[in-house]
């Protein structure tokens, strides 16, 4: 399976589901990494697998020239109406594990776990590469993973709904609920590092009723070895790994690593 298969129609209510996740402090983060690991302040930055562009859009708006590459048309469209034909921002549709630039970038973002959807440590290596070869000498690679603890004690065989918040409509001062519903049944096999997610979403429409759409996805775990291995083999130096965004050592229970890779020469 493809990472980006199983993003249809969650495209549309995708953005209500993770409304919680602070782009704007993970963006702060990810400036600091540029300060930290840069020269200087990169001019151009590719973030791939951008989804509906909630980091592209966030490091647009701090001055970056920012490309957005991703795999789903449907989570793309999503970004392009959210971009607002803002012209600075170059969209385009590509598998990351065999995606082209027309020229290097200073940095590369990968957001939330979006690396998690390749399924093979073959697939991951191939993206590190391609992510190499389009990094300037000495540019940063900013990416993070869910961990073996998160698929082992949290995805486990565990079951979720994820629902979106009230909306205050300014128009007529009440609250509007404009309801999505999301059942999230994970199915991870130990043996393979594969994690099954059937989802199942609920949207309210405007007579009441639901809309029902049904996705499955699969991510993989890789473990702390596999990455570094993936990395060194694409010929990436590896800066640092973090639990969250103010530089924290990972413990035997983060559920995220924070990773920052630099390109070798
Ligand atoms: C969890 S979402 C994260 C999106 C975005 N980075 C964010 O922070 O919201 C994972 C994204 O990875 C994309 N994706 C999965 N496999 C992919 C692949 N092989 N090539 C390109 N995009 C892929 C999906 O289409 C989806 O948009």
């Amino acid at each position: 399976m493809n990472g980006c298969e199983g993003y249809n129609a969650i495209a549309k209510v995708y953005d209500k589901l993770n409304a919680e996740i602070d782009y704007s402090a993970w963006a702060d983060f990810i400036e600091t990494c540029f300060q930290n690991f840069l020269p200087s302040r990169p001019e151009l930055v590719l973030d791939l697998a951008c989804g509906t562009g909630s980091m592209t859009l966030e490091l647009d708006r701090r001055g970056y020239d920012m490309i957005g590459v991703d795999g789903s048309a449907d989570m793309l469209a999503q970004a392009y109406e959210r971009a607002e034909g803002n012209p600075d921002i170059l969209w385009l549709k590509q598998d990351m594990r065999e995606f082209e630039l027309y020229g290097t970038v200073g940095a590369v973002t990968c957001c939330l776990d979006s690396l998690n959807y390749l399924l093979t440590p073959a697939d991951l290596e191939k993206t590190f590469s391609l992510v190499h070869n389009y990094l300037d000498p000495d540019g940063l690679f900013l990416f993070d993973m869910n961990t073996p603890y998160k698929f082992q004690q949290i995805y486990g065989n565990n079951a979720y709904i994820l629902e979106d918040e009230l909306v205050w409509d300014e128009g007529t001062d009440t609250e509007e609920r404009a309801a999505v519903y999301c059942g999230w049944q994970n199915d991870y096999h130990p043996d393979t590092g594969i994690c099954d997610f059937d989802l199942s979403i609920f949207e309210e429409l405007p007579n009441g009723t639901y809309r029902r759409s049904d996705e499955h996805q699969q991510e993989r775990c890789y473990s702390m070895d596999e990455i570094k291995k993936a990395l060194a083999n694409a010929n990436l130096e590896f800066l640092g790994v973090w639990s969250d965004r103010h530089f924290s050592i990972p413990g035997d229970t983060a559920e995220r690593w924070y990773f920052a890779a630099r390109a070798k020469k």
